[in-house]
């Protein structure tokens, strides 16, 4: 099967090294704003004894929002539960986490957007006056109870903000928005990543896994993976800018860190739409993928890069894009 660098999801491989996560605020590198916001609203909370406020982490996957939120629970000194939107099925199911917290715990609940409206609603009281609303009975005897819950912090990560009920939205005291690292903090990263493994990297090599890791931690840990495989059987197990390069060629990630599919996608769009404007669903279905995976996966990036526009008419490639090919740019 053929293996995809760029996923959304995270794979086996890496939460098996889940280790290669910092633990600290001060080891996680890169996002100096959120990281500086955080540090005073956990010291302050801490100084009045109090939990922090509820935060909302947002940004495209393999920014490091779970990470963060773990690196959050850590610094307060508090233990993390961790939960996903789609795992929470019933009110049932969030009602047992919930009352099953200690005070001060950090709930951390991934893909919040995934949440359902009836269960977002068991939510709101909880996360404003620390209860829990219980209906009991039948008909006539129907009656409400109140519960009190220990006071706690949720974090809510998701790939998209836009998507939470305004009412939700609204209850986060933070809400923090994670950007694409830059060159200089990916390599920082890869570097960092190889210490951990033991394995020798040339700073020009770290820079290239840098340069094609599409602004992402993840990849650039998924990249450094691969190189570091293709060092030990062909090379004497360093990795040298030489085996870097031919490496992720191999991998068939380009100079920009673009991959097969972002290939297929603008390239499509190109050739079949003259460079659009053209619909996210006519795009996804043109090239069989789903557009929630294009939107959320690819898309970002290639925005981020301004190789696309998104118009009202729908998206648009941009001339970069057409030069990055070799193509010439259409009149
Ligand atoms: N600032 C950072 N410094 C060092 N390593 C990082 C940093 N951010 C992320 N990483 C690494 O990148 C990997 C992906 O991070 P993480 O799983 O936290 O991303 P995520 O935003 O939760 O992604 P998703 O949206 O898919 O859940 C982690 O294994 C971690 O090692
Ligand atoms: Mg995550």
């Amino acid at each position: 099967m053929e293996e995809r660098i760029v996923t959304g999801q995270e794979t086996s491989e890496d939460s098996f090294e889940f280790s290669l996560r910092p633990t600290v605020l001060s080891q996680y590198i890169g996002q100096e704003k959120v990281k500086e916001n955080l540090r005073i609203f956990i010291e302050a909370a801490k100084m009045r004894s109090e939990t922090l406020d509820h935060v909302l982490l947002y940004g495209p996957p393999g920014l490091g929002k779970t990470t963060l939120a773990a690196i959050i629970a850590n610094e307060m000194g508090v233990n993390l539960r961790t939960t996903s939107g789609p795992a929470i099925e019933r009110q049932g199911d969030l009602a047992a986490i919930l009352t099953s917290l200690e005070p001060g715990d950090v709930l951390f609940i991934d893909e919040i957007h995934r949440l359902h409206r009836s269960i977002e609603e068991v939510l709101y009281p909880a996360m404003e006056d620390f209860c829990l609303d219980i209906v009991i009975g039948q008909g006539e005897t129907v009656r409400s109870l109140r519960l009190d819950l220990p006071p706690f912090t949720l974090i809510g990560a998701t790939t998209r903000a836009g998507f939470l009920s305004a009412p939700l939205r609204d209850r986060f005291g933070v809400m923090s928005r994670l950007e694409f690292y830059s060159e200089k903090e990916l390599k920082m990263i890869v570097t960092r990543t190889a210490e951990l493994f033991e394995a020798e990297i040339e700073e020009r090599a770290a820079l290239e896994l840098a340069k094609r890791a599409r602004g992402t931690p993840r990849i650039a840990n998924r990249l450094l993976r691969r190189v570091r495989d293709f060092a030990q059987v062909e090379g004497d197990g360093t990795i040298t800018y030489n085996v870097a390069k031919s490496s992720l060629d191999k991998l068939q990630v380009d100079s920009l860190g673009l991959d097969q599919i972002d290939h297929k996608i603008l390239k499509g769009m190109i050739t079949r739409f003259r460079g659009g404007p053209v619909g996210l669903d006519t795009i996804a279905s043109s090239i069989s993928e789903e557009p929630q995976t294009i939107e959320d996966v690819y898309e970002p990036y290639l925005l981020q890069i301004g190789f696309i526009q998104r118009t009202p008419r729908g998206r648009v490639v941009t001339p970069l894009a057409y030069r990055h090919f070799n193509l010439e740019v259409p009149e």
